[in-house]
């Protein structure tokens, strides 16, 4: 007989924010699968979570990879209830004019072609049970330009259309799809290393982002897989094709320690 468990499976799961998000769906009393590249990671982050989490292999720039963790799930747990698109890299750095098509090609399938696929084999176990909650990492660079790369920025941008455009056919079946877009978070992503190195390299981004933060500090992993389980629960209910912000404020504007003294500090309004 099937566990009653609701089952996530999340993509990037061995690292950063979708390692926290597994820590939060445990918590939450789901059975958790990590899907990532890094498989001794991700094995290593499910076995600390006990007997619940689970690891697999899974390339979001792969078709089958998605296909097969989706086949295998149903298998094992009879159901999908979270779908969490978290895998993601920076893509090519640089101005427009030097960046070549492959790089174009090679970001777009890993951070934006990646949510397409996920959503696209997610969808087929959920509308079998009727129900289900789709949560896609974008990016508050995603919203705005200039808090990423061009291309980063541009897929998550995609990532928020196409959140919102599932969302709408897919409310008919009783399946939510969201969006959440982070600010700057406190993970390896920023540091250009997968190892053990990151942590020191963090250090430095650290203070060096600060200052231009709202809330004068990067967020905790944790923070932004809060909200994730919140999307993925019964108290979202009447949340769908939304796009989250998740940004201390940044994208509110400029720190208000950094605005100019005359708007400050009080004076009258003349009269
Ligand atoms: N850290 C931030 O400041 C920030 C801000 C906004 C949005 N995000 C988004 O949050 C998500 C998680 O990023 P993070 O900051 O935790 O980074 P991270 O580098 O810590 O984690 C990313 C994970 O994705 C995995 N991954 C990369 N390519 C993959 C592939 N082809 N198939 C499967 N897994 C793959 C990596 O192995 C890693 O475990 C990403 O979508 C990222 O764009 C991060």
């Amino acid at each position: 007989m099937h566990e009653q468990r609701p089952v996530c499976l999340i993509t990037g799961g061995a690292s950063g924010i979708g390692a926290a998000c597994a820590s939060a769906f445990i918590t939450a009393g789901y059975t958790v699968i990590i899907g990532d590249i890094q498989h001794d990671k991700s094995r290593a982050v499910a076995a600390a979570l006990g007997e619940h989490a689970s690891a697999c292999e899974l390339n979001v720039a792969v078709e089958a990879d998605f296909e097969n963790a989706v086949t295998a799930l149903m298998a094992t747990h009879g159901r999908l209830d979270c779908l969490v698109n978290n895998a993601a890299i920076v893509g090519a750095l640089g101005p427009i004019a030097e960046i070549p098509l492959e790089e174009f090609e090679y970001a777009q399938s890993i951070i934006f072609r990646s949510v397409f696929l996920g959503m696209k084999h997610a969808a087929r176990a959920m509308q079998g049970q009727g129900s289900g909650s789709i949560v896609n990492i974008a990016s508050a660079a995603g919203l705005v330009a200039g808090y990423g790369p061009h291309l980063y920025s541009a897929c998550k941008a995609a990532v928020v259309q196409l959140t919102q455009s599932v969302a709408l056919e897919l409310i008919e079946q009783g399946i939510r799809v969201n969006a959440v877009c982070p600010g700057n978070v406190e993970t390896p992503i920023h540091t250009g290393v997968t190892d053990e190195r990151w942590l020191r390299r963090m250090d430095k981004i650290r203070i060096d982002r600060a200052d231009d933060q709202p809330m004068g500090r990067m967020a905790l992993p944790a923070e932004i897989a809060d909200a994730v389980v919140w999307l993925a629960s019964a108290q979202s209910s009447y949340v769908t094709g939304h796009a989250l912000v998740i940004d201390g404020g940044l994208l509110a504007g400029p720190p208000w320690r950094k605005q100019p003294d005359y708007y400050r500090e009080f004076r009258p309004a003349r009269r």
